[in-house]
């Protein structure tokens, strides 16, 4: 008899109810008058003393099995939603599509381009796979120039006269070769360098470029247009300096810096306790640069600058770690609105 209550208690188990329909198969099946729980009862009357004590125990363990079984699957069932609902509500507004953010840092380029167009600045685009040409000959990078060297440059190993475009400058070379001055433009994108990636560095950011060139631009025009940027992106009271600087491109050069607005100048991590951050590279564009592309220098000059649009956003929005732009965390990328 004990092996015939386990065997029933197997069956038990693995019985599937997933209707109503089964679950009445279910019960008519064991628990029911004529099921088989019931009917083992009848057998134990007949048993001898010893062995009503042996299996008694064993029997009602099953009866309860067998009832906690039925109790659930019959709840459940209750509790699930009929496939003919008739209890739903069309007249309910539907529950709306959930929309994406704008990325932070097309944020900051949307302002960034919006403050230039307003200057008369028009939109440029160039490639990201570029040559060598354009991202390095053209802009008067000398052949041994360190910025050529692996270890900057993601070049294509089948051709070594294609690379990933390093800066946007390359777009200034493409500009000037198609257009004739007067040109003021401004060309923001997606470069390539080869870093480790931290905090601080990725092995890819974005930039903006700026270009003007027409007969007597001079570097006060260089200041004065950068000045005006740094008002209308941070406010009146920002400050702006100009650090010499080298670029081979550009003669003379200038790194711009603006004073921290995370400490307001008084010295943090973002400004490396200088009060200032370094946001773009510029200079008056290189006679040669000029020349490559067919313009004469006698004629013509300008000024050009390259931003760094993390940069730019991370004054703005006070994010500390690169890395977050391009992790696609919705917890971070929800965070950011546009701000008017
Ligand atoms: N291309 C330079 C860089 O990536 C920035 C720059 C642009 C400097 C234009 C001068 C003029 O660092």
């Amino acid at each position: 008899m004990e092996q015939k209550i386990n065997s029933i208690a197997e069956e038990v188990k693995s019985f599937s109810i997933a209707s109503k329909e089964t679950l009445e198969n279910f019960r008519l099946k064991f628990i029911s008058k004529k099921g088989m729980v019931p009917s083992l009862f009848d057998e134990l009357k007949q048993a001898t003393a010893d062995e009503k004590k042996k299996v008694g125990k064993l029997l009602n363990d099953l009866k309860q099995l067998a009832e906690a079984k039925f109790k659930s699957a019959q709840e459940e069932l209750e509790n699930a939603p009929s496939e003919t609902a008739t209890n739903i509500d069309l007249s309910l507004p539907v529950v709306p599509n959930k929309l994406g953010n704008q990325h932070p840092l097309s944020l900051t380029r949307y302002r960034i381009v919006e403050v230039f167009e307003r200057l008369g600045f028009s939109l440029a685009d160039g490639p990201e796979i570029e040559d060598d040409e354009h991202n390095f000959t053209a802009l008067n990078f000398p052949l041994n120039h360190p910025a050529r060297e692996m270890q900057d440059t993601f070049f294509v190993e089948k051709n070594p006269d294609i690379l990933l475009r390093t800066h946007t400058s390359n777009v200034q070379i493409r500009l000037m070769k198609k257009q004739k001055p007067p040109i003021r433009a401004i060309m923001p994108g997606r470069v390539f360098r080869n870093e480790a990636i931290s905090a601080r560095a990725h092995c890819f950011f974005h930039q903006v470029e700026g270009l003007y060139v027409d007969k007597n631009v001079g570097f006060a025009d260089l200041k004065q247009t950068l000045y005006h940027f740094a008002q209308e992106m941070y406010g009146k009271d920002i400050k702006i300096r100009y650090r010499p600087s080298f670029f081979p491109f550009t003669e003379p050069s200038a790194e711009i810096d603006i004073s921290c607005l995370i400490c307001k100048g008084k010295g943090c991590n973002i400004c490396k306790h200088s009060g200032w951050v370094e946001i773009a590279g510029s200079g008056m564009v290189h006679p040669n640069v000029l020349r490559n592309c067919g313009i004469d220098p006698e004629e013509y000059t300008g000024f050009a600058f390259g931003m760094g649009i993390e940069r730019v956003t991370q004054l703005l929005f006070q994010v500390n770690d690169l890395r977050l732009y391009s992790e696609n965390d919705i917890r971070f990328l929800k965070q950011f609105k546009p701000v008017v």
